[in-house]
């Protein structure tokens, strides 16, 4: 009896720890968490599962709790641009659920993927009901519209290998984890998805990784990739035009 009662009490500790985590609900009174927890749903995707498509009308807010999930727009020829790779904690379908417009990009998970996702209704509750909510929306806008100008400036005035570069060493400082070798990125992409976070070829991409490994800058096995000499992949991008 008394374990029962522990557990079900340490699972509450544990969604409310989760919960204090997000962006938007940091600081909100244990009280409405304990009342959000209820209005949060589980769901579980295998890599390679798409979330939503663009264009679809948007009904739910996901968070993810653990795995990645890329966003992308489609081209008609089957090529595909990557804005941003969301991972633990970042939130996901915002936009639509606020201005009440179609998906403005795809969602599809690059690997094992666990959320919760909470309804457009109850969403909107907790932005009308907890300005804090309003000022981490605005704070988690504000944050992918300066990486989309990095992303932006990077394509007018680096070349290829500066921009790699970059992209290799934004990873690495989000989700990078140091090894023996030196430092693994943290996210298993293929070339052609890091092509296409950089608007390159993926033969252009696989061509300088390869010069890289010979300089013993990166190391690349599999959809493996490890800064070995981090200066150097740093010299890269401040050198490129
Ligand atoms: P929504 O438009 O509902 O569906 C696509 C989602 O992708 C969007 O909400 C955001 O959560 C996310 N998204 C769209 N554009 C970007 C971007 N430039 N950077 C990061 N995330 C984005």
């Amino acid at each position: 009896m008394t374990t029962r009662r522990s557990s079900a009490s340490d699972r509450t500790d544990e969604a409310l720890d989760l919960l204090t985590n997000v962006v938007l609900f940091r600081n909100m009174p244990r009280r409405m968490l304990l009342e959000l927890a209820q209005k949060l749903r589980p769901v579980q995707y295998r890599a390679h599962t798409d979330i939503f498509h663009e264009g679809d009308e948007g009904a739910t807010l996901y968070i993810i709790l653990k795995g990645a999930v890329k966003i992308f727009i489609p081209s008609l020829d089957g090529r595909e641009v990557v804005l941003a790779v969301h991972r633990k904690y970042d939130l996901l379908g915002e936009m639509s659920l606020l201005d009440d417009e179609p998906r403005s990009a795809s969602a599809t998970t690059i690997e094992n993927t666990e959320a919760v996702s909470l309804s457009r209704h109850d969403f909107l509750a907790v932005l009308d009901r907890h300005p804090e909510a309003q000022r981490a929306i605005i704070d988690v806008l504000v944050a992918r519209l300066r990486a989309t100008n990095q992303s932006i400036q990077d394509a007018y005035l680096l070349d290829v290998p500066g921009r790699l570069a970059r992209r290799l060493l934004a990873i690495a400082n989000e989700h990078g984890e140091a090894t023996e070798d030196g430092v693994d990125i943290g996210l298993r992409v293929s070339q052609q998805e890091l092509a296409n976070m950089i608007g390159a070829s993926r033969v252009a991409v696989n061509k300088q990784l390869q010069q890289w490994r010979k300089q013993r800058i990166v190391d690349v096995n599999r959809q493996r990739v490890t800064i070995v000499n981090r200066s150097a992949l740093e010299r890269e991008y401040s050198l490129s035009p």
